[in-house]
């Protein structure tokens, strides 16, 4: 078992090494994604999307996340596991923040946990700082407040929203977060925030200047396209694999060519020939 990527190694990363994240929701995931050297692994709300069929991340509760990320914990042994906080798990006070934070560590074994905001969310990031949890931030495209933000939309496209980006990431830098994601902005803009702030920025959708980039594992595998952002990059097309196999299974089993006889179990011949079959 190779050793688990810690906060001292990604901070480290910052000017010396790219860092990797990927989303996981099960344990097979990841599985593969720690065979794979992945440095991070996110439990993402997008699980609410990609996995079980919502419009948007606000429908997952804690139950759901909890539940996936102790799956992911359970397969990771060298990659951090970042269990992504729910929409309301975090925003109605400090303490609720806390204690779900907590309970992210406890309960589903997560290495750290992630929160959508900037400035707004300083008083939380602290408190879990200050408890000894480590946080990822997440500024940009914050898609628990797509509905005040107007929908799913590159932020950060005017200088007054882009020096608003860089304040929030200092801001969070400072409350102690170990890393920032950068949803959709400007690549222009996320190099400004990347240069600002100590901490590793990780990009999704916010160019090549990140110190990391992070990407949902359906998007990098092909294995969900009811809405493909401009920004991913597909490393496979396991969509069509799978109707592949599917359909090969369907039609052997139509027409009784699965199971062979090498699917089957035998009876020994003695207890067959009692009933007399032999
Ligand atoms: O939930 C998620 O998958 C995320 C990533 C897009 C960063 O927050």
């Amino acid at each position: 078992m190779s050793k688990r990527v810690t906060v001292p190694e990604i901070l480290g990363a910052k000017g010396n090494r790219k860092l990797s994240e990927v989303t996981a929701y099960d344990y097979p995931t990841a599985l593969l994604a720690d065979k794979s050297g992945i440095d991070m692994l996110l439990v993402g709300d997008s699980l609410a999307m990609v996995v079980l069929g919502h419009e948007d991340t606000l429908s997952v509760g804690m139950t759901e996340m909890l539940h996936h990320t102790l799956a992911v914990s359970r397969g990771a042994s060298r990659a951090m596991v970042i269990g992504d906080m729910p929409f309301m798990s975090y925003q109605a006070s400090v303490e609720q923040a806390l204690i779900n934070a907590g309970r992210f560590m406890k309960e589903a074994r997560a290495n750290a946990v992630k929160l959508e905001g900037g400035a707004r969310i300083v008083p939380q990031v602290r408190a879990m700082v200050e408890a000894g949890i480590p946080v990822q931030g997440h500024i940009g495209l914050t898609p628990q407040s797509a509905a005040q933000l107007g929908g799913f939309k590159v932020q950060g496209k005017t200088a007054e929203a882009a020096k608003v980006l860089i304040e929030d990431a200092q801001a969070l830098a400072d409350a102690g977060c170990f890393s920032i994601v950068l949803e959709a902005i400007p690549s222009s803009i996320a190099e400004m925030v990347t240069e600002a702030v100590p901490v590793p920025t990780i990009g999704i959708g916010a160019g090549p200047g990140c110190d990391g980039q992070v990407l949902v594992v359906h998007d990098v595998l092909g294995l969900f396209d009811r809405f493909v952002p401009r920004f991913v990059k597909k490393y496979a097309k396991l969509d069509d694999l799978i109707v592949q196999a599917l359909t090969k299974y369907r039609e052997e089993v139509e027409q009784g060519v699965f199971p062979g006889p090498e699917h089957g179990f035998a009876l020994s011949e003695q207890e067959a020939k009692k009933l007399g079959k032999s």
